[in-house]
């Protein structure tokens, strides 16, 4: 279901040099107080509050391998992908959200990116027949907005909008940080301060299956377990940071969300 509902956070875009460079960290935990945004969209009681930084390093990071299965179990066939359609996955861990994407074209050029600790790396582009496939941590590196069941402020949007600049982007609603998933996710507007995790995929050409098997980029993980910590445990019990094992669904984000925030 998609709906038009504004977050309850929606503050216009912003560069994000203001919150990063702009009053350091003093301002930055000023900022955090005043945005509740993410306590009443992942209704975290319990939840403490901590700042997305730092970053982990921006290595390549491998973790156990797991393939991606379509809705009934069977194994996910890239050509099976449809073009611009967001499939959610979790990866590595059976609580963390994951996009997948077919962007339609080849994704071919490498992207040179920065964490927010100034770590670098190269995203080497999409995989697949068509090299057009992409995965993505679904955790906004700005501060931890993702998609749950029942409603995602994240998500992935072909279309302009009065808020979102650009076409084709990763575009958080919380405060508006785009991300392009062409570029390995690098940030296109809004307060992010590194690029979203990118997902390491491996394309079996033999039978066109998909395979997660690491991330690339400042991972979340930790913050995002420790900010949602009491939610976390309602959902998945002791299970939120188990690994996902050797398979992960990926499902429709019209399935897997009930209401999609536009914006
Ligand atoms: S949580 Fe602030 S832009 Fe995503």
């Amino acid at each position: 279901m998609t709906g038009t509902l504004r977050a309850p956070c929606g503050a216009y875009p912003r560069d994000l040099r203001d919150l990063r460079y702009n009053g350091g960290v003093t301002a930055w935990a000023r900022d955090m107080r005043r945005r509740t945004f993410i306590q009443v969209c992942a209704a975290t009681a319990g939840a403490a509050s901590v700042p997305a930084f730092p970053a982990n390093d921006a290595r390549a990071r491998r973790y156990s391998r797991a393939r991606l299965d379509d809705g009934n179990g069977r194994p996910l066939r890239a050509a099976q992908l449809p073009v611009d359609r967001t499939l959610i996955f979790h990866y590595p861990y059976a609580a963390t959200p994951c996009f997948l994407l077919n962007l339609g074209r080849p994704v071919t050029a490498p992207a040179r990116l920065k964490t927010a600790t100034e770590g670098s790396y190269e995203w080497s582009g999409g995989v697949g027949p068509g090299r057009s496939i992409v995965a993505y941590s679904a955790i906004c590196a700005h501060q931890l907005t993702y998609p749950t069941r029942e409603i995602s402020f994240i998500g992935y949007r072909t279309e302009k909008s009065a808020r979102n600049r650009f076409a084709n982007v990763i575009h958080c609603c919380s405060e508006h940080s785009q991300y392009d998933p062409a570029q390995g996710g690098r940030v296109l507007a809004g307060p992010a301060p590194q690029p979203l995790a990118a997902i390491l995929l491996e394309h079996d050409p033999d039978d066109d299956t998909l395979t997660a098997v690491g991330t690339l980029g400042g991972e979340m993980f930790n913050a995002f377990f420790t900010k949602y910590a009491f939610r976390l445990s309602l959902e998945h019990g002791d299970a939120a940071r188990d690994a996902v094992g050797n398979r992960s669904r990926a499902t429709d984000v019209d399935n897997y969300c009930r209401q999609q925030v536009k914006c």
